[in-house]
């Protein structure tokens, strides 16, 4: 047996969330394209019917057989808007399931952590709750971040929070850089990475920080946190800023 046998269920309907990494098609796991190929459809979020998303791209460039269905899906939480794409999105699957169909639905990243995957799979759940369900996991944001930036998240006793600062950074960004045991990453962050970035100095923070913006993506940018203090330019919401701990500088002191 070899781990794609544990994806698919032997018969019948099933929705698999594939994560395909963010945005690079050469993070693309062996699994993930195993599913893409063997699905009858694969479901494909996009901000609108009339252009292909970053996941569908990335489909294009290691499954171009595959079939895709692209659905629009609205990113602003906690809206009407949102919530009429989700069900709509929802009910596309089902119809999929419906006809005795292998779904495939794509999401950048990893497939459980903060994933468009997770409302969706919870809607076809509550409607279909006999239908197979499962995930391939993604390479995630930070962890490109981390092999582009030579950055070492956590080592030893260090620790990693993960903070989504859409709506603020706030009192636990802080908490969270006040100890400098732990490794911090934001995602989120847009146009508040200025913001983050201030604390992290403040915080006596900011050695090796690394901001990465539309990682393996057209328009990409990796700098030092440091830079977007000082340069204004704008950041997108499609960017993933690292607080490595603080660590004790190498000695350069001969050891004999
Ligand atoms: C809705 S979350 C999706 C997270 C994704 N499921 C993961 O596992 O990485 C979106 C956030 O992921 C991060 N992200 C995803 N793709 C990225 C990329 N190509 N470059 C930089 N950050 C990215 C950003 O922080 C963005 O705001």
């Amino acid at each position: 047996m070899t781990s794609f046998d544990l994806v698919w269920p032997e018969q019948g309907p099933a929705l698999i969330g594939v994560g395909i990494g963010p945005g690079d098609p050469s993070l693309v796991t062996l699994r993930a394209v195993w599913v893409l190929e063997s699905a009858q459809v694969v479901i494909a979020p996009a901000t609108s019917l009339a252009s292909v998303g970053r996941a569908e791209a990335v489909v294009r460039e290691v499954a171009p057989e595959a079939t895709c269905e692209r659905v629009v899906f609205v990113m602003e939480v906690d809206t009407d808007a949102r919530n009429a794409a989700l069900a709509a999105v929802v009910s596309c699957v089902i119809a999929h399931l419906d006809n005795g169909e292998r779904v495939a639905f794509v999401t950048l990243g990893d497939p459980n952590v903060y994933s468009t995957f997770s409302s969706v799979a919870e809607g076809v759940a509550a409607q279909r709750p006999a239908v197979a369900v499962a995930t391939v996991p993604g390479i995630m944001a930070f962890q490109e971040l981390a092999a582009r930036s030579g950055t070492v998240v956590v080592d030893g006793d260090e620790r990693l929070v993960l903070i989504p600062a859409h709506r603020e950074i706030g009192a636990i960004t802080a908490a969270a850089l006040a100890d400098p045991q732990t490794a911090v990453v934001v995602y989120k962050g847009g146009r508040r990475v200025a913001e983050l970035a201030v604390a992290a100095a403040a915080a006596g923070r900011l050695d090796g920080a690394v901001l990465g913006e539309l990682l393996g993506l057209s328009g990409e940018r990796l700098c030092p946190l440091a830079d977007v203090i000082t340069d204004g330019r704008p950041v997108t919401y499609l960017s993933t800023v690292i607080v490595p701990p603080r660590r004790p500088a190498a000695s350069t002191a001969d050891p004999l």
